[in-house]
């Protein structure tokens, strides 16, 4: 498969229906993935990333009946991932000396990967590529967002930005432009893929696009390496990630638990029903994370202005489902969000402290202290959780009004 983008850009990539999971086990990807490759042919002629490594002899052979390969000029590697510069070796078997334009980062994280003294081309921002035809790529490096190798280019005269992992989504499609696709779909794998993977780095993601946005550049088409082409109303997904960038909060509260014979997820439904018993207008949410997909769980945290996290203690401790989430929270350094802490336990009863620890270390901001009901919650215990979950959203209210993703 490949497709005419725009006037001499084609896309050359692999669209991978069968992918469910991403970065090892990590990522889970429900709708597939696309590894978007692009090939500019005017007197340069130009090839943008590769694809995944499972996947390089068939795009070697389908490059081959696309262009031939002696007459690619240059390739650019945007990102050393191995999603992006899989098929580098398989490629460059065929044309060795073929010069590879990268960052420096972008150098030592190739090599690193293949051990290979390619033709490496280091450019910095603001480096042009002259391809004839009245056309240029100007480069813009982009580190962190998300590795120090990344970078964008941008082609005069098409006016497409080719952004690599940025505005992407893990989403297989034949339609692969945004007006084609269903738009909820699109959008919710634009937020979990920036809640997932850029999250991090946000004051990056905001500095990166105003330096973009100074630049005047006519935004035509954005191209990304994962997931559709922005062709219709590029700035969308621009301005949603300025927004989601800065502390991004709906009005909802997430309760984040596990239980082992259901006394926690008793005390979890009673705080969410003295949520909202105080406000209505608040959308709370609750999710067993044992039974729950964690990269979903990380994106409805995402969109929170609040979550309680629940476990019930065992050898002094929590669950290993919460301790995982809880190390995925820290590294994801969520900004502006609150928190409280709840559990049952039958003789020691650490973990609600264990737990309002960690989220406290992960920057999250307290509401209230931890509760912690012995055995089953009894009347009395249920009611103590309702009264928790009341005193939790008050303190809150009407915070977070943004409500829409789309
Ligand atoms: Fe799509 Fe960072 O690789």
């Amino acid at each position: 498969m490949s497709f005419r983008v725009k006037n001499n850009v084609k896309w050359v990539g692999k669209v991978d229906w069968e992918l469910n999971k991403f970065h090892g086990d990590e990522y889970s990807t429900h709708r597939g993935s696309t590894y978007n490759s692009y090939l500019i042919e005017e007197e340069k002629t130009v090839l943008i990333d590769t694809v995944w490594a499972p996947f390089a002899k068939e795009f070697v052979e389908n490059l081959k009946k696309e262009i031939d390969l002696n007459k690619i000029d240059y390739i650019i590697a945007n990102h050393a991932e191995i999603d992006h510069s899989g098929a580098l070796p398989e490629l460059m078997q065929e044309i060795p000396d073929r010069p590879i334009i990268c960052t420096q980062n972008g150098v030592n994280s190739l090599k690193g990967h293949y051990h290979q003294d390619w033709n490496f081309h280091p450019v910095k921002t603001g480096d042009q590529l002259e391809l004839g035809n009245g056309r240029k790529l100007i480069f813009i490096e982009a580190p962190m967002l998300h590795w120090p190798d990344s970078m964008f280019e941008y082609l005069t005269g098409d006016d497409i930005l080719f952004s690599n992992d940025a505005f992407g989504q893990h989403y297989a499609s034949e339609f692969m432009f945004n007006d084609l696709v269903d738009q909820s779909q699109l959008y919710e794998e634009c937020i979990k893929y920036y809640a997932n993977i850029l999250t991090p780095f946000s004051k990056l993601v905001i500095k990166k696009i105003q330096q973009f946005l100074e630049l005047n550049l006519p935004l035509g088409m954005i191209c990304t390496s994962h997931g559709v082409i922005w062709r219709e109303n590029p700035q969308q997904i621009v301005h949603k990630y300025l927004e989601w960038a800065d502390a991004y909060q709906e009005n909802q509260i997430s309760i984040i638990y596990d239980t082992m014979w259901g006394s926690t997820r008793l005390m979890a439904e009673k705080i969410a029903q003295g949520m909202g018993a105080v406000d209505p207008e608040v959308n709370v949410k609750l999710f067993n994370i044992s039974s729950r997909d964690k990269n979903d769980i990380i994106t409805e945290i995402f969109r929170s202005k609040a979550i309680v996290a629940g476990s019930p203690t065992i050898n002094q401790g929590i669950l290993t489902g919460m301790a995982a989430i809880l190390e995925e929270i820290r590294g994801l350094g969520f900004r502006a969000k609150k928190f409280a802490a709840f559990g049952s336990y039958g003789w020691s009863g650490e973990s609600p402290g264990i737990i309002d620890g960690q989220l406290e270390k992960a920057g999250f901001k307290r509401v209230l202290e931890p509760l912690r009901i012995i055995w089953k919650p009894t009347e009395e215990g249920q009611k103590e959780c309702l009264a928790y979950g009341m005193r939790f959203a008050e303190s809150i209210k009407n915070q977070g009004s943004k409500i829409n993703v789309l």
